[in-house]
């Protein structure tokens, strides 16, 4: 594959530090070097410093990527998001822009059940083209590595479909796909009124299959008032960690219902959304070392004020992490720049908080922080060159693609 090597950033931000999720004030030691460089070979760093001593033994065959004047940074890891469903819910956001709230909407029939009907609708190659077409947007916005979930299936054979659709991702397209079974997102309308048979069918018949299978890597559910209970939230985890999952949890989204604090009693790696969490909730996450996943882009595309508490976390030492929920209903957005712009006005994180957060913190959300998240020697070479000249720059210009290129395995992919 040869080498590759990069001179001349304006900031090369390595991220390298302790081999662990950074809590607390580590979130703002981003490592950087001024003018940096690095060699790439066979796509994995091989060295990490000034451009002079890059230069230095610069080996004869190596393409040289001259990135004066411009910031690169780690390829960014999106650790939430559902990029596999059928058609939109562009009409559900013109609703809600006339003042109807995703609550009403999904009472009527709308929200993830609409979306489940269109998704039962289409066929797997149907949506594979839709998910490939979307993995080039997230590509576009500098993210290297994400989270997939399923979870608009809601039957044994839809809900393998999708994650059949997420296995081909990985295989066609450049972004590394980690999988999550998300069968407990919504109760399906043919188990309207007996929500312990759908738990029933999803620990009985569905888990056993997709670890079978070996499609998922992680199981989720919807814990939430009018979804799941913490009763069901119990029965389904604890069964899909026998199984040999590890957990994530849509915890404390709408309403507070002790979502946190169920997460660190079961062993979840993470805790995500936490809008409604407060200081008990914290506390449970930090005894339990769970790591809370903050999506503030689906409370601003919701249209809604309140944020988690991403400041009272961050000083309580959890090693917090940032991801887009990328999703056809309440998060309608692949970009991660434009997450850390939220994250910086909304919920008061530094810039530096925030590039901790959609690196090197939610590669180790996903177990894969002993390879990816950090430009490191031995670690993946995914990194993204960006048209600025200074880090903050990304969250700043809010709205505008600073993405000059992407690169993938030491492969240039955008
Ligand atoms: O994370 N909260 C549950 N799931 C998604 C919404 C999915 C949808 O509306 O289709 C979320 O916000
Ligand atoms: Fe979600």
């Amino acid at each position: 594959m040869g080498s590759v090597a990069v001179l001349h950033s304006a900031q090369l931000m390595t991220l390298a530090g302790p081999a662990r999720p950074r809590s607390g004030a580590e979130m703002r030691e981003l490592g950087i070097i001024s003018g940096g460089g690095m060699l790439v070979r066979d796509g994995v760093i091989e060295q990490v410093g000034s451009s002079e001593e890059i230069e230095r033994n610069l080996p004869n065959d190596a393409d040289v990527l001259e990135a004066r004047g411009r910031v690169v940074l780690p390829g960014f890891v999106d650790a939430h998001a559902h990029p596999v469903f059928g058609g939109d819910r562009v009409e559900e956001f013109e609703m809600r822009a006339r003042g109807a709230t995703y609550e009403e909407i999904a009472a009527q029939g709308g929200g993830i059940r609409s979306t489940v009907r269109k998704t039962r609708a289409a066929s797997e190659e149907e949506l594979l083209a839709l998910a490939q077409k979307r993995a080039e947007w997230f590509l576009r916005c500098g993210t290297t590595t994400m989270e997939a979930k399923s979870g608009y299936g809601l039957s044994l054979e839809e809900e393998l479909k999708m994650l059949r659709v997420i296995r081909r991702l990985n295989e066609t397209t450049p972004i590394e796909f980690v999988a999550t079974f998300l069968g407990a997102h919504a109760l399906p309308e043919e188990y309207e009124d007996r929500p312990n048979e759908y738990a029933d069918c999803l620990v009985e018949e569905m888990l056993p299959e997709v670890v079978r299978q070996e499609l998922a890597e992680y199981c989720d559910i919807f814990c939430e008032h009018g979804y799941f209970d913490a009763v069901s939230t119990r029965r389904v985890l604890s069964a899909a960690r026998a199984a040999g999952l590890q957990l994530r949890m849509h915890a404390d989204q709408l309403t507070n219902s002790g979502g946190a604090a169920l997460a660190a009693e079961l062993g979840a790696v993470t805790a995500d959304h936490l809008e409604q969490t407060e200081e008990e909730g914290i506390a449970a996450m930090k005894a339990a070392g769970v790591q809370p996943v903050l999506l503030p882009a689906s409370v601003y595309s919701l249209g809604k004020t309140r944020y988690p508490m991403a400041r009272d976390m961050i000083d309580a030492g959890l090693a917090a992490v940032l991801a887009t929920d990328f999703n056809p209903g309440s998060s309608p957005t692949p970009s991660l720049p434009m997450v850390m712009s939220l994250a910086c006005t909304q919920m008061k994180m530094t810039p530096a908080e925030c590039l901790t957060s959609i690196t090197v913190n939610a590669a180790y959300s996903l177990g894969r922080g002993g390879r990816i998240g950090s430009l490191e020697v031995g670690k993946r070479a995914d990194f993204v060159v960006c048209d600025c000249e200074d880090y903050r720059e990304l969250a700043y210009w809010f709205g505008l693609p600073l993405i000059h290129s992407v690169y993938i395995r030491g492969r240039r992919e955008l």
